[in-house]
């Protein structure tokens, strides 16, 4: 049976494919989704796929990812930055979290070297663009096939 992970993404990432890409490139959200539903299916993943802007829904969804998935892969936006609610969240649910970035929020202005959630995630993918959330879908499955080791 396929394992149910979900994938979140915050705010201002319903505007991908328009929203500077130099820096996030030129894939839209629904592309992205198709794209991450298709790896999904062919690594046995049963995949939910969603995007808001406001930090409280990011917050319940993450307690729904807590309660209902194996795994969730998380690109929290600008909440990373500054959100200790989204950290809570985090913390407060006890399935693996990969923290995905499409660019590298290090090698860009120094307000997003801050970093809320890095220590409460299982692991975390910077700078890949698109191909970040693949990686992180392979990692998942990985670390469910694997169960709770490391
Ligand atoms: C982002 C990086 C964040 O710093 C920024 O606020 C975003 C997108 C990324 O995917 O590169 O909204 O999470």
């Amino acid at each position: 049976m396929n394992q149910p992970v979900h994938i979140l993404n915050g705010p201002n990432l319903s505007r991908l494919g328009r929203r500077e890409p130099q820096v996030y490139g030129t894939t839209t959200l629904a592309e992205l989704a198709a794209l991450c539903s298709g790896w999904a299916a062919g690594l046995g993943l049963e995949l939910t796929f969603d995007q808001c802007e406001g930090e409280g829904q990011l917050v319940t969804w993450i307690h729904r990812a807590g309660d209902q998935a194996k795994g969730l892969i998380l690109n929290a936006g600008a909440y990373t930055h500054t959100s200790v609610a989204v950290r809570d969240a985090v913390s407060s649910i006890s399935i693996p979290v990969i923290e995905v970035h499409l660019s590298n929020p290090a090698a860009r202005e120094p307000f997003r070297r801050r970093n809320l959630l890095e220590d409460v995630v299982y692991a975390g993918l910077r700078g890949f663009g698109v191909d970040g959330y693949r990686f992180a879908l392979e990692g998942l499955a990985a670390r469910l096939r694997l169960g709770s080791d490391p």
